[in-house]
């Protein structure tokens, strides 16, 4: 096919490479594919135990809001194998693994705030023998009223952040003059990030009170700060390492510092290695998961569907203390536009303080959250006027000269959704389908087809500004072998190998001579989290940058050495030529080590052209926005709610992609984990505020048999208009908005029932028992309007 749109981006930004080499843009194997496989990849958990290895345990609160009135540990101390018992008193640096606002303390200090929160750590001689002792202690509450939903907390006005509001135009005004409005209220549900290797750290005392702290985490640098704040130390005293995560998902961003923190203060108190691994019940009772969100919303609009009002007004559940969701609402509120243009707009945010987790960052951060409300509202505006919500969504989207400027004020500078969702249009035969559901659901009075196509823009960049910033070590041995460390952190994303190939392409050498190290805070300093999908575009320019560095100076060498110019110097094929001479890379380096000539080099990279005024909620908080659109069938039985998903196509922009086939698995899982959330993961807290979804059995992630027999996912041909590395685009989140489409396919299949004259109220995750909800409404008002 001919896009017209993504072809003159990629003439007008010339991608072209810095030598004719090319190991990136190729799908190699994730780098520990192999041993994930053969069962040989470690995990913070496999690392071998150092003799006189502890094992800790945390004491949990059992109420969701109250002041602890006195606490008996003896039986705790009584039991088998308990070394010792610590409590808040016993921190001897600051009582806070908070990574904004200082309000989440390491361990509660008189005061509970959730079911769930650690109130003491107990260390024995084995995991078992921690984790039974962790039950015996005798904790009498005061108790106190809890808070525990978004809207209770809205309704008493209780907030871990004052609310925000972004606004542009005269919504008032624009109203006024809207022939139509549409307006209602949703819910949409959090969501657990169920990495398979739950939170876990191993702390080691070294010499001189310093601290070895191995960790599953996506954030070393706040790891390593953390503990030096708990133990009362200085930061180059603790040092924080992490080979791999067996998935984060965002639920390490922040809160691995709690297990890091808890397991230093024993070690450091007990001057033992002790380690601390969740079990999985304990994982999801005390860490924070996706927001569920709560929104009222007011759209005005034209006879053709046009939006020309919007108004919204959200609150998240933040849990008991801020963590990240200063940084998620303001990434919902950024994203509440989607794919559209809002010429006139209110959107409000605010973070209820609940009883309850303290929710944090999950793929998407916010993002998912924001948009999702909109799809909502332009489904409804299409049944409304009886047309198709994919025609409806096409009117709205932003344009390419004008209608072009976000409500932050961010210009969409490389609009391609026109090009791309014609394409899926296309691909997915999308309007001959659309005639063949209805055909199949006027002779279907029990089984009823769902269909639905999703547009996706995602920011890119972390919308705090000053944490676009990454840092790279490369080192070249005198074998011509490369050694690659960089601040991102492996989760399964594939960070590792996209770097890699930075590597070899930029001196010229196959991917097998480049290794990447652990990420280790004593090897490249003051990190950002590995998130907001930037760690591949951070990452890869800062090693880029270092490769750079021994590249130049393996090319004044050379031609020292034979001649030529330094700039003509070709790197490529394990071989370095100028002035018609070629020598092997290894040989070169050898001649370099001989010369003193530094093999190794630091990088750095800072996004550039990034602001963001917190106070209007205006600037450029992106770098790029990445691109895509799904289109789902479903088939919902009305009598039980059961659906499947029968077929889903997938487009999305990951410009210029490093490596295609680990960008492709990304999308693949984001998909699956974004209809999980929105269909079967459903979190239940009972009245008491405690979370009885705590594991596997009474929380639905998504199986194989979930996922659908026809799943055709594309990458689409573009390139970043943005000076990205090698003008790839980032994937690791915005795939998760692509199962909207199932979401509504599920509703469109629900208003089949009531012939599309009914608005179907559903709220995600739209479990059967939500579906069956939703349905049994839509029949009451069949009744009511004694419609067909
Ligand atoms: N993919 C796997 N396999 N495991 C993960 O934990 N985390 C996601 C995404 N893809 C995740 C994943 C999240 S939340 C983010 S922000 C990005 O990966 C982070 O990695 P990147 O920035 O290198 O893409
Ligand atoms: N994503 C993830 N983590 C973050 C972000 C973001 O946009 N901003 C601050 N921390
Ligand atoms: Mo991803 S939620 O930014 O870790």
């Amino acid at each position: 096919m001919n896009h017209p749109g993504s072809t003159q981006l990629a003439s007008a930004s010339p991608a072209k490479a810095s030598s004719p080499w090319a190991e990136v843009g190729v799908n190699h194997p994730h780098e520990s594919a192999r041993l994930h496989v053969l069962g040989q990849a470690t995990y913070t958990d496999d690392v071998p135990e150092l003799q006189g290895t502890l094992h800790a345990a945390l004491g949990l609160s059992a109420k969701p809001h109250a002041k602890i009135a006195a606490i008996d540990l003896a039986p705790v101390l009584a039991s088998t194998g308990v070394v010792a018992v610590y409590t808040a008193k016993d921190i001897a640096g600051t009582n806070d693994c908070g990574p904004i606002i200082h309000d989440d303390p390491i361990l509660a200090d008189g005061l509970v705030q959730y079911v769930g929160q650690p109130v003491f750590i107990v260390v024995a001689d084995t995991h078992d023998n921690a984790r039974r002792a962790a039950r015996l202690a005798k904790i009498s509450y005061d108790e106190l009223v809890p808070i525990l939903t978004p809207q209770a907390a809205k309704a008493a006005a209780s907030y871990v952040l004052p609310p925000m509001r972004l606004a542009r135009g005269d919504s008032e005004q624009a109203f006024k003059a809207a022939p139509h409005t549409v307006k209602g209220e949703l819910y949409v549900g959090g969501q657990e990030q169920f990495y398979l290797e739950g939170q876990i750290a191993y702390a080691i005392p070294k010499e001189d009170q310093g601290m070895l702290v191995l960790c599953s985490t996506q954030h070393p640098s706040e790891m390593q700060h953390v503990v030096a704040h708990a133990l009362g130390l200085l930061s180059h005293k603790v040092v924080v390492e992490c080979r791999r995560m067996g998935g984060g998902f965002g639920g390490k961003e922040s809160q691995s510092a709690l297990w890091a923190a808890a397991s230093a203060i024993a070690a450091s108190k007990l001057n033992r290695p002790v380690k601390l691994r969740a079990d999985r019940d304990d994982d999801m009772l005390v860490t924070g998961k996706r927001h569920c969100f709560y929104y009222e919303y007011e759209v005005g609009y034209d006879k053709d569907g046009r939006i020309i009002a919007a108004k919204v007004d959200m609150v998240s559940r933040a849990g008991f203390s801020a963590d990240l969701s200063g940084p998620v609402a303001t990434r919902a509120v950024c994203h509440f536009d989607n794919t559209y243009y809002l010429s006139d707009v209110e959107i409000r945010a605010a973070c209820g303080k609940t009883n309850t987790q303290s929710n944090t960052a999950f793929r998407g951060f916010g993002g998912p959250q924001g948009a999702i409300a909109i799809e909502y509202v332009i489904d409804e505006i299409a049944r409304a006027l009886g047309k198709d919500a994919y025609d409806i969504r096409r009117l709205n989207f932003y344009g390419k000269q004008d209608r072009n400027v976000t409500p932050y004020g961010q210009t969409v500078a490389d609009n391609i959704i026109h090009e791309l969702t014609a394409e899926l249009e296309a691909t997915s035969d999308y309007r001959a389908r659309r005639k063949a559901i209805a055909d199949f659901n006027a002779n279907s009075p029990v089984l009823k087809k769902g269909l639905a196509f999703t547009p996706v823009k995602f920011g890119i960049a972390f919308n705090v500004t000053h944490l676009n910033q990454a840092g790279a070590l490369v080192h070249v041995y005198v074998d011509g072998s490369i050694m690659v460390n960089h601040g991102g952190t492996e989760m399964g994303q594939g960070i590792n190998t996209k770097v890699m190939q930075v590597v070899a392409h930029e001196l010229g050498v196959d991917l097998a001579r480049v290794r990447a190290s652990a990420t280790d805070t004593s090897k490249v300093a003051n990190t950002s989290a590995t998130a907001a999908s930037t760690g591949a575009d951070l990452n890869g320019k800062a090693a880029q940058d270092a490769a750079r560095h021994i590249r130049d100076r393996l090319a004044a060498l050379a031609v020292k050495l034979y001649g030529g110019e330094v700039d003509k110097v070709i790197f490529a094929h394990n071989t370095i030529s100028t002035n018609g001479h070629q020598v092997p890379f290894a040989e070169l380096v050898q001649k370099a080590y001989l010369a003193r000539v530094q093999l190794w080099s630091d990088g750095f990279y800072a996004t550039p052209g990034l602001s963001w005024d917190p106070k209007t909620m205006n600037g450029n908080p992106f770098s790029y926005y990445a691109y895509g659109a799904a289109v789902a069938e479903v088939v919902v039985d009305t009598l039980t709610g059961e659906w499947k998903l029968l077929r889903a196509d997938a487009l999305y922009d990951a410009g210029r992609s490093l490596n295609p086939a680990i960008d492709i698995g990304q999308v693949e899982g984001a998909f699956i984990q974004g209809m999980g959330w929105l269909t079967t993961e459903e979190l239940w807290w009972n009245a008491g505020g405690k979370l009885m979804t705590h594991a596997p059995s009474t929380y639905k992630i998504p199986g194989i048999s979930d996922c659908p027999e026809d799943l055709r996912v594309k990458l689409f041909n573009n390139s970043n208009v943005a000076d990205s590395i090698h003008r790839s685009k980032a994937v690791g989140e915005p795939p998760l908005l692509l199962p909207f489409s199932v979401f509504f396919a599920i509703r469109d299949a629900i208003s089949a029932v009531g012939g599309h004259k009914i608005q179907p109220p559903l709220n995600a995750p739209a479990t059967s028992e939500e579906i069956l909800k939703s349905i049994s409404a839509v029949e009451a008002a069949m009744a009511m309007t004694g419609a067909a």
